[in-house]
């Protein structure tokens, strides 16, 4: 995690305010002992995203088996111009961008169309990210404002209310990480903040035959081993604990029935781990598995659920021509 100091920067054309602070080490602490406690024992893969984590997951994005960042951008360079002809004069707000580069297939289309002004807003965990986005950003579009702010925006999405129209970009199936019924509500949260005429573009990974999503876990280069191996390390940062990365095994499959990709470290020998904040030591047996993920795959059927718990209209689904990926828009009514 990368700790954040400053309550707001002031850049020429960019803020950056910090929501962060109620969400201490704390609290953290306490989940991430609660999930190495449980039976199975789980992290949180929210955990993934350290510095190093960040780069990885980037790395995975370029990885010949990776698909989902290529297709979702494939799909957005069609539907750009359209899109921006019909909410370009919208604020944009984006849930957890990471990188800038989806955003940037938006507001180069919006930019062909002279608009005076453009109000872009990055919620992401990491201020730092954000404000290299922003710099980069501003320095390509002239007229663009950045106004971002770090948050968590499963819990903190409210403080970002809009008075005027808005459109709210959640890419890269980020979605699907959490369970349904998580996600669900997270959506119903979302919907609730907007005001009619808002639109909702929600980025998601689609069933498809299963080795194809088999490999875009267990790339060959063994980047996404490394990806899941280094939660361990940013669980040591956090709780001071004794993780050997090299003690777990990669374990990534589909589990058909719940229409997932699954995640997993196997302890590759018997182990104990040592944490100071632990009320006993964590004893592992080889095999035992530490679950770290899922990303859940979507159907047209779970799309058409969306919208019967949210009420949001379903306008469009746009997809490749495969229909690996989905980027749907959800319109307020
Ligand atoms: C960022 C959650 C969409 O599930 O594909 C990539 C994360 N995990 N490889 C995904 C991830 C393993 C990614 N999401």
């Amino acid at each position: 995690m990368n700790f954040v100091n400053e309550d707001v920067i002031t850049l020429s054309r960019i803020s950056i305010t910090n929501l962060l602070q109620e969400i201490g080490p704390e609290e953290v602490r306490t989940e991430i002992i609660a999930g190495l406690n449980s039976d199975p024992k789980y992290i949180s893969s929210k955990y993934f995203y350290n510095t190093k984590g960040s780069l990885l997951f980037e790395e995975i994005t370029r990885l010949e088996e990776y698909y989902p960042t290529r297709t979702e951008k494939g799909i957005l360079k069609q539907i750009a111009p359209g899109l921006m002809k019909q909410y370009g004069t919208y604020e944009i707000i984006e849930l957890g961008p990471g990188d800038h580069s989806k955003i940037s297939i938006l507001l180069s289309a919006a930019a062909e169309m002279n608009l005076p002004s453009m109000l872009y807003l990055p919620l992401d965990i990491s201020q730092p990210a954000i404000r290299n986005s922003a710099e980069e950003l501003v320095s390509t579009f002239p007229n663009l404002n950045v106004e971002g702010y770090a948050v968590d925006f499963i819990s903190q999405f409210g403080p970002v209310q809009r008075e005027r129209p808005t459109m709210i970009c959640f890419f890269g199936s980020t979605i699907g990480n959490f369970e349904w019924d998580a996600s669900l509500e997270l959506l119903q949260n979302i919907s609730r903040q907007m005001k009619k005429g808002d639109l909702l573009l929600l980025g998601m990974d689609m069933v498809k035959p299963q080795q194809v999503l088999y490999d875009a876990y267990n790339d060959a280069g063994g980047v996404t081993e490394a990806f899941n191996k280094n939660i361990l390390n940013t669980v040591n940062e956090l709780i001071r604990s004794d993780f050997k990365p090299d003690d777990f095994d990669h374990l990534a499959f589909y589990n058909e029935s719940s229409s997932r990709i699954e995640m997993h470290l196997v302890a590759n020998r018997d182990l104990t781990v040592h944490s100071p904040h632990f009320s006993e030591d964590i004893l592992l047996k080889e095999g035992e598995a530490i679950h770290t993920e899922n990303a859940y795959k979507y159907s047209t059927g779970n799309i058409l659920e969306i919208v019967k718990a949210t009420g949001l209209q379903l306008k469009h689904t746009h997809t490749d021509e495969r229909g690996w990926f989905a980027v749907t828009e959800f319109l307020k009514l």
